[in-house]
């Protein structure tokens, strides 16, 4: 498979669907619920179906591991597809101007082969090629260099469920008074191509699906940083039911509450 076509299908489609939902950005939206604490707009299911079209254009046998229902689309193929249309839709829906696009593309032994994660608003596309590096827009990125929690800025989302928040608290009673400073982002896709970029250095959620973590995690990885569950261990974007801790790979031992801290 030539990484650079799924590449160039992943990056036209991301910015045809970005510029989309840039342009509807401020109008009134229909929102659905979806589950607990969850919306959908009609934004996010016009979005994914740019994308969806534009893919299945070009590459017909390929499946798709979407966000939104979508029972049209093929499950399995050749490359497997793994689409958040718009990640950060609540702050959509409240016209708070972050949010993201996240494609990835999967081989069949689950191996992501390329990740793209598009922030419409700056027009900021970042992508990362498996074995290759990562870069946004042309210019190749690394994480931070920061190795001291003192000097971390040190980022977060908030989870739906009341258990989960309590248990963030737990682990935030522990980082919070150490760190630099810290921020809660509202997209994680968007969070983890920063941590990709070394604009943040670390980033803790303890709730996502696959199609937040395809695309980031292997961005992380290209510039150098390290993505694990939240309790350390190797992550599989698959199963995401411990949630991610993604760093520049240098505190991680550090936000794990684990020896090394401060060193
Ligand atoms: C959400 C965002 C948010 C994260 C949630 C996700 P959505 O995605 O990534 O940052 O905390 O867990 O579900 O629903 O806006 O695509
Ligand atoms: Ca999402
Ligand atoms: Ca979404």
């Amino acid at each position: 498979m030539d990484l650079n076509e799924l590449l160039e299908c992943a990056v036209t489609t991301a910015v045809t669907a970005g510029q989309f939902i840039r342009e509807q950005w401020q109008q009134p939206r229909q929102l659905r619920s979806k589950g607990f604490r969850d919306i959908v707009t009609d934004a996010d299911v016009a979005a994914q179906k740019m994308i969806t079209d534009g893919i299945l254009g070009r590459f017909p046998d390929h499946g798709f591991l979407p966000e939104e229902d979508d029972s049209s689309l093929p499950r399995r193929g050749l490359i497997r597809w793994v689409i958040d249309p718009i990640d950060g839709t609540t702050n959509y829906s409240r016209q708070l101007p972050e949010f993201s696009i996240s494609i990835a593309a999967v081989d069949s032994e689950q191996s992501i082969l390329i990740g793209v994660v598009y922030d419409p608003m700056r027009d900021e596309l970042f992508r990362a090629v498996r074995g290759q590096g990562a870069w946004v827009n042309d210019r190749p990125i690394r994480v931070s260099e920061v190795v001291a929690l003192a000097d971390a800025l040190f980022a977060l989302d908030w989870s739906r469920d009341e258990t989960l928040r309590n248990f963030i608290l737990t682990r935030l009673a522990i980082i919070a008074p150490q760190v630099f400073t810290l921020r809660a982002i509202g997209t994680a896709a968007l969070a983890q191509a920063w941590v990709a970029a070394g604009r943040i250095d670390g980033y803790l959620n303890l709730s996502l699906s696959a199609w937040d973590v395809a695309a980031g995690s292997l961005l992380i990885q290209e510039a150098g940083g390290q993505v694990s569950d939240s309790e350390g261990r190797p992550l599989q974007w698959q199963d995401t039911s411990k949630g991610i801790l993604a760093s520049n790979g240098r505190i991680h031992q550090a936000l794990l509450g684990q020896s090394d801290q401060n060193r």
